[in-house]
């Protein structure tokens, strides 16, 4: 392995066949002489994993795979793989009037977030983001570029749900959309729950029954508490789909509502708005005692935590089960796609071995590597994945610090 101490960043012309041939050179001219390649689409990677993350790698920038072309017969959008969520939603409801299932924040690329789950306010209803997907484009680590789905290439397709990063460059997503539903947005701040360790413990419980118990729910709420402002505000959000005595707001109004900017519409080129923060997720698919949660609150409240953090932070925490929800409707076993949050709600796979895992998408660079592949994937999957990286990448052609290994090595650039 020869050492790079450099980034290489490949931006290409567009979407073109000719731009899918320089993929294509570019994945086997770095096969040939052994540089990892990671794809950039949004570039919001919490790790940084497509950008500047770690030196020696060649990026390979999607930027120029911009377009949105919805059938609106089909309802099916052919959208290139550095699109960003907020033009995604803007192109398809120009289009069409349609919607999908995504995070809430514009600048978020396709590319990394359809690939590795993917969730917003309105995954219940429409599942995760990487649930509506039925067909990628992809350059594979051999060089060739295929159109994969459940009956063509189905194990790199499987793949490439969950685990795009370790097997190939998305160019294309074919996205099953729905009808854009009408919404309402609300938010609610418990004051009260400001107060003492007792009232936010005790509203926190009460969410959570709501939302497991009450009758009125069912896959047309999303919703989410926040502890923000290092835990000088706390609030309930949300969507819920349909229409009432609340004067209702279209969706893409809503989604530019949620995405906090006012406009959905995200530069095509050159869009570098960055952050520095780090982040750390934990999934469950338990309900919450009240002692742990207690517990919480005592943690986010104690001395030099509140106003007098040292830094800045916050903690978002969002309802994915419950009544009706359609996450994970579509594959209840590991056959269907590399993703193991499904199981959360299903019965979670390393349930013996822990009580938790991690979301991919909020990735979590301190994790040691092995510790990433079980919190993200759980064994049984992991272990898949790793037989699909021998048949599909056995030259690690696509690497990153937590990327599915061969075997069980720890290969570090
Ligand atoms: C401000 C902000 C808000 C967010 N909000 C949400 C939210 O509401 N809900 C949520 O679920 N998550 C959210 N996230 C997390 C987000 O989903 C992930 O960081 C996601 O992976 C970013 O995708 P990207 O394409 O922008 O990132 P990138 O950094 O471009 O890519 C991330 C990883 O995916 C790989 N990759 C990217 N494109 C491709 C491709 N075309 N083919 C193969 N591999 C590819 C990259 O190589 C890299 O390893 C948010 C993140 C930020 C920074
Ligand atoms: C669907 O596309 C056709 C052709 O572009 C257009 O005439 C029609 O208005 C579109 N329908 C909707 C619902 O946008
Ligand atoms: C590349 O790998 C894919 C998936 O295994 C396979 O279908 C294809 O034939 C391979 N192409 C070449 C040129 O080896
Ligand atoms: C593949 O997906 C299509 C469209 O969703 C579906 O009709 C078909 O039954 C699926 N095939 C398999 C083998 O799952
Ligand atoms: C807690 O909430 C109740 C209302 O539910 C309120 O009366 C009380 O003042 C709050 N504060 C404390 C410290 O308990
Ligand atoms: C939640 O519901 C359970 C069972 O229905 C009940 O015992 C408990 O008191 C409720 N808690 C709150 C905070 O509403
Ligand atoms: C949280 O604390 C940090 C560090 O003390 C400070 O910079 C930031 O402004 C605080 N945030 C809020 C919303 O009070
Ligand atoms: C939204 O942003 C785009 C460019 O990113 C800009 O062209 C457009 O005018 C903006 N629209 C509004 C309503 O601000
Ligand atoms: C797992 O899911 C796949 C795809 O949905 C399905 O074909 C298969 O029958 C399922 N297996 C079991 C054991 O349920
Ligand atoms: C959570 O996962 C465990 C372990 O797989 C399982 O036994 C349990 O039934 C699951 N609970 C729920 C509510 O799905
Ligand atoms: C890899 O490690 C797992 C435990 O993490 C073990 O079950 C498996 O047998 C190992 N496989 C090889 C090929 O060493």
């Amino acid at each position: 392995m020869t050492y790079i101490p450099i980034l290489i960043s490949l931006v290409l012309a567009s979407a073109s066949l000719h731009a899918k041939a320089q993929i294509t050179a570019a994945v086997s001219c770095a096969s040939k002489y052994e540089i990892p390649v990671q794809a950039k689409s949004g570039g919001h990677s919490y790790a940084s994993y497509s950008t500047d993350g770690y030196n020696g790698i060649l990026m390979i920038d999607l930027e120029n795979f911009n377009s949105v072309s919805l059938d609106n017969k089909t309802g099916i959008a052919a959208v290139g793989g550095g699109v960003r969520l907020g033009n995604l939603a803007q192109g398809i409801w120009d289009q069409g009037r349609r919607a999908l299932g995504h995070g809430t924040c514009p600048g978020v690329g396709i590319g990394g977030h359809f690939t590795h789950g993917g969730y917003g306010y309105s995954s219940r209803a429409f599942g995760l983001a990487l649930e509506q997907i039925i067909g990628l484009d992809v350059v594979l680590a051999n060089g060739s570029f295929v159109k994969i789905d459940n009956e063509t290439l189905g194990d790199a397709y499987y793949a490439l749900r969950g685990a795009a990063d370790s097997f190939g460059v998305v160019t294309t997503f074919y996205l099953q959309t729905s009808t854009a539903p009408e919404v309402i947005k609300f938010s609610y701040s418990f004051l009260q729950g400001l107060e003492s360790i007792e009232n936010a413990t005790a509203v926190f419980m009460g969410v959570q029954n709501f939302s497991l118990y009450s009758p009125v729910v069912d896959r047309n709420l999303g919703l989410g508490v926040t502890l923000g402002g290092n835990a000088t505000s706390y609030t309930v959000h949300g969507t819920w789909f349909g229409s009432s005595s609340v004067e209702p707001t279209d969706w893409i109004t809503s989604l530019a509502m949620l995405g906090g900017e006012g406009n959905l519409t995200v530069p095509l080129h050159g869009f570098l708005q960055q952050d520095n923060f780090y982040a750390k997720s934990v999934s469950t698919n338990v309900s919450f005692a009240e002692e742990p949660i207690r517990k919480f609150f005592e943690y986010a409240y104690s001395a030099g935590r509140g106003l007098n953090a040292p830094i800045s932070w916050f903690s978002i925490i969002n309802l994915y089960g419950g009544p009706d929800s359609q996450i994970g409707a579509e594959g209840k076993n590991g056959s269907w796609a590399a993703y193991s949050g499904f199981d959360d709600l299903w019965g979670c796979r390393i349930c013996h071995e822990r009580s938790y895992n991690a979301y991919l998408n909020y990735i979590d660079p301190e994790l040691d590597r092995d510790e990433a592949w079980h919190l993200y994937y759980g064994k049984p999957l992991f272990e898949r994945l790793k037989s699909l990286k021998r048949d599909l990448d056995p030259g690690y052609v696509f690497w990153n610090p937590q990327s599915i290994p061969v075997w069980n090595d720890t290969w570090v650039l």
